[in-house]
């Protein structure tokens, strides 16, 4: 069984997926710590609900970011994971960090990459009159929202749609293809190499697993 770091810094719907599925033995591995940049956010208590140890580093007791994820990453190592899972973590990583963690690392980000790195996805995604938006899961390099992608999965947009009524179709979605996203990796089917993705040693297109 691989052994899974989750980073967090809210809700923690998509820990929650992960949870769920490593305890329905739907992914090769188990959820060995939940790391939080906030105190007070439900993600804490779903680890809590499920009896996993969890960890609260905030980020305004550091005013650099160095020794912040210095602190991050003597807390994340002490699990040895085999996978570093960033599920809703609103910090931007050092490189030194990222090189780390160098093909152990995934995030999920709310928007089809490239477009729309960073935030508000949603509302952009409505303001610039876009027939459909998704989110994307990829490995993480030093390149912020810019690693390269393992897979997308695509919603409509509606003319009537408000930016949280596009946020809960894209996390249903998120919620679906994260965690077979976390098997695919702990089954040891999904490995980065020279900034590329490669699925049982097929290498992947720009757009990741399956995009159309
Ligand atoms: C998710 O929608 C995720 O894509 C987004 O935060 C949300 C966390 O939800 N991540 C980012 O915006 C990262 N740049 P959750 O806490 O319920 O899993």
């Amino acid at each position: 069984m691989k052994s899974i770091v989750v980073l967090i810094s809210g809700n923690g719907s998509n820990l929650q997926a992960i949870i769920d599925h490593c305890a329905q033995g739907k992914i090769a591995g188990n959820v060995t710590a939940v790391i939080s940049n906030k105190a007070d956010v439900y993600g804490l208590e779903r680890a809590a609900n499920s009896d996993i140890p969890a960890h609260v580093i905030k980020h305004n007791h550091y005013v650099e970011r160095e020794p912040y994820d210095k602190a991050l990453q003597a807390c994340i190592d002490q699990y040895q994971p085999d996978l570093v899972v960033l599920a809703g973590f609103m910090r931007i990583l050092t490189a030194d960090f990222v090189n780390h963690y160098a093909g152990k690392m995934v995030n999920i980000h709310p928007s089809l990459l490239p477009k729309y790195k960073g935030l508000h996805t949603h509302q952009r995604a409505i303001d610039a009159g876009d027939k459909e938006h998704g989110a994307s899961v990829h490995f993480v390099t030093a390149d912020l929202d810019g690693g390269p992608i393992i897979i997308q999965s695509k919603v409509p947009i509606f003319a009537a749609d408000s930016a949280d009524e596009l946020a809960e179709r894209v996390q249903e979605q998120e919620r679906l293809m994260y965690p077979a996203v976390v098997n695919w990796y702990c089954q040891e089917r999904l490995t980065m190499q020279d900034q590329q993705v490669f699925m049982d040693g097929q290498l992947l297109g720009s757009q990741g697993y399956a995009a159309d």
